[in-house]
């Protein structure tokens, strides 16, 4: 495992996301979903289980969920289950803001 930094600050994650906003970012050849909801940031791939669109063009919901944008399967962002078990959960990545910025844990 390892941890990558993302931003300078946990300020300057949340001016990049808006609330309830979700971007792709490259980190160490991985594609990975950065949302931003009302309970805080959260880091999950971008790849949507069930056939493959990207969760980063979808929207989020006042459950923490993501919402896939082409059958919009919804997976929780805190355990990764998609609300009906209709495919895996989401691969998570743990999050951390230190003094010196945000980073993300990624696998060797
Ligand atoms: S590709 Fe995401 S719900 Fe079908």
């Amino acid at each position: 495992m390892q941890w990558i930094k993302l931003f300078d600050s946990e300020a300057e994650a949340k001016s990049q996301i808006p609330v309830t906003r979700s971007k792709a970012v490259v980190v160490a050849g991985k594609e990975i979903c950065l949302a931003h909801t009302p309970a805080g940031l959260y880091a999950v791939e971008n790849v949507c289980p069930h056939l493959g669109d990207a969760l980063s063009r979808g929207t989020i919901n006042y459950l923490n969920e993501i919402i896939c944008p082409w059958h919009s399967y919804r997976f929780h962002l805190v355990t990764g289950e998609e609300c009906k078990g209709r495919t895996r959960p989401l691969k998570r990545f743990p999050l951390e803001t230190r003094a010196d910025g945000v980073y993300v844990q990624l696998p060797d």
